[in-house]
């Protein structure tokens, strides 16, 4: 691949697009109204917050539903097949809604949109779609969209540049916990991997741009930030100065922002200096999102992970040992090819081992493009759906088990809303990452309130307020 080098948006293309964004508010025919449809990962979740962001100081507001916007954006995921046809297929059905509503605009970006080939197949096969664009050119929404409603054809944009943008408007999900993406792309290539080809090769933003941004929120009332990064152990390659990921966490850490967390984590590139910053920190939660994806060293070695199952181990007893109690979360895959019967008991054994707080389970879904997709031995569906069906009902009592160490301990919440199964009970994350539901009520709501667990029912936490 060749050598890209990353490109920072300058304030003249930022102008520019405020220029664009005016001019759309000036346009008669402009939609009123928006909606963002989100798929895929927390990445995903921060750009659609800058999208709206966007769109609203254009001069549209949020709409309740798809079905009552002017302009519906779908803000894709390639990460597995069923994420790009769980998508394509709900923009198909937009087609029907702009039956009654003509002046309806539909716009799909994000991943998908970023693979090669995706952005002219969607204009033949989806002709109805009036705005199609990656993720490189996101800043450029504006631009885009003023060139869509001033044009009877489609507009499709998509770049090959590795860019980042900064001060862009952001209308975030939540008031009392907030995203901040610290680096985009990744390098590592796992095999099975889609991410480096629609994300781009890693980059790091400047750690000045960082920290003022997360003093904004603290200043802001934010409780709990969220850093985001494909990898964000590997934050600061490449920048001047050699920043590091430890040292970002240390910074921000002195900064008086009560929660902090971050993901996702690559085994490879844990330190054990990342590790000492944990022990000794006051605001970074104990919790640690650590995809192992399999336990088997052959699978590993196919994968491109660069790590085998003991040196995992190993990184997962150093973090118990400088953050007892440590909420530990991950990502598998079953069924990557050649995976045998025995290669997947090695994963579940490692699951019992590790005994994991929750796991995200995946069935490989092959990439058009990466390494594996082209690999002998793909497992049939019948085979891949056994396994995972085992592994979770394995990782289900493993969870039980882990969730058991709260009992009778006090923990800190961050409430999110009303419990979904009493209007007299509240429900948040503690500080280990695990859900916990408490008495409370609406006035609760981005609090952050003590409470002493003492019962564990389906796997929540139930807690008394102290
Ligand atoms: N098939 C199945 N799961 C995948 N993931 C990434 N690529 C694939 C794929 N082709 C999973 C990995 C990763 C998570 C975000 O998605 O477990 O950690
Ligand atoms: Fe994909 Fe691997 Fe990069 Fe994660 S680390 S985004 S799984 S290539």
């Amino acid at each position: 691949m060749a050598d890209r080098k990353p490109v920072k948006v300058t304030e003249e293309q930022l102008e520019e697009q405020r220029q664009f964004m005016r001019e759309v508010r000036a346009l008669p025919q402009r939609p009123r109204s928006y909606f963002v449809v989100t798929y895929g990962c927390q990445m995903n979740a921060h750009d659609s917050e800058i999208l709206a962001g966007m769109l609203r100081d254009m001069g549209m507001e949020e709409a309740h539903d798809r079905e009552n916007a002017d302009f519906v954006l779908f803000n894709t995921c390639c990460v597995r097949d069923n994420a790009e046809r769980r998508a394509l297929g709900n923009v198909t059905w937009l087609k029907e809604v702009r039956k009654r509503n003509p002046n309806l605009v539909i716009g799909v970006c994000g991943c998908m949109i970023q693979q090669p080939g995706m952005a002219e197949k969607i204009m033949k096969q989806y002709r109805f779609v009036d705005l199609a664009f990656g993720t490189s050119n996101l800043y450029r929404l504006p631009e885009l969209l003023c060139r869509t409603l001033n044009s009877d054809r489609a507009v499709v944009e998509v770049e090959d540049e590795d860019t980042i943008a900064e001060d862009l408007p952001v209308r975030r999900l939540r008031q009392d916990a907030a995203y901040i993406t610290i680096m985009y792309g990744c390098d590592n290539f796992c095999s099975y991997c889609i991410v480096p080809y629609v994300r781009g090769r890693e980059r790091s933003r400047d750690m000045d741009d960082i920290l003022r941004e997360a003093e904004t929120l603290r200043n802001s009332g934010v409780k709990e930030i969220m850093l985001l990064g494909q990898n964000v152990n590997s934050y600061g390659k490449g920048l001047e100065g050699g920043a590091t990921f430890a040292e970002l966490l240390r910074r921000l850490d002195d900064m008086d922002i009560p929660r902090i967390r971050f993901m996702t984590s690559h085994p490879k590139d844990l330190s054990d200096e990342l590790i000492d910053v944990m022990r000794g920190s006051r605001h970074i939660l104990p919790q640690f999102h650590l995809p192992v994806q399999s336990g088997s060293d052959e699978i590993l070695r196919q994968m491109n992970r660069r790590y085998t199952r003991e040196q995992y181990l190993n990184r997962v007893r150093a973090l118990r040992d400088a953050v007892p109690g440590i909420g530990l979360t991950t990502d598998i895959i079953v069924g990557f090819p050649g995976e045998t019967e025995e290669q997947f008991q090695d994963t579940m054994s490692l699951v019992k081992e590790v005994g994991y707080d929750s796991a995200f389970t995946f069935i490989y879904s092959p990439r058009k493009g990466t390494r594996a997709a082209a690999m002998d031995g793909q497992i049939n569906e019948a085979v891949a759906t056994d396994r995972i069906q085992r592994l979770i009902a394995l990782q289900d009592q493993c969870q039980k088990e882990a969730m058991a160490r709260f009992l009778g301990q006090e923990e800190e919440v961050l409430v999110e809303g009303l419990s979904r199964r009493s209007d007299k009970a509240v429900s948040g994350k503690g500080r280990h990452g695990v859900s916990i539901t408490l008495p409370g009520t609406e006035e609760d709501v981005g609090q952050i309130v003590r409470v002493r667990v003492n019962e564990i029912k389906n796997n929540t936490l139930m807690a008394e307020r102290l």
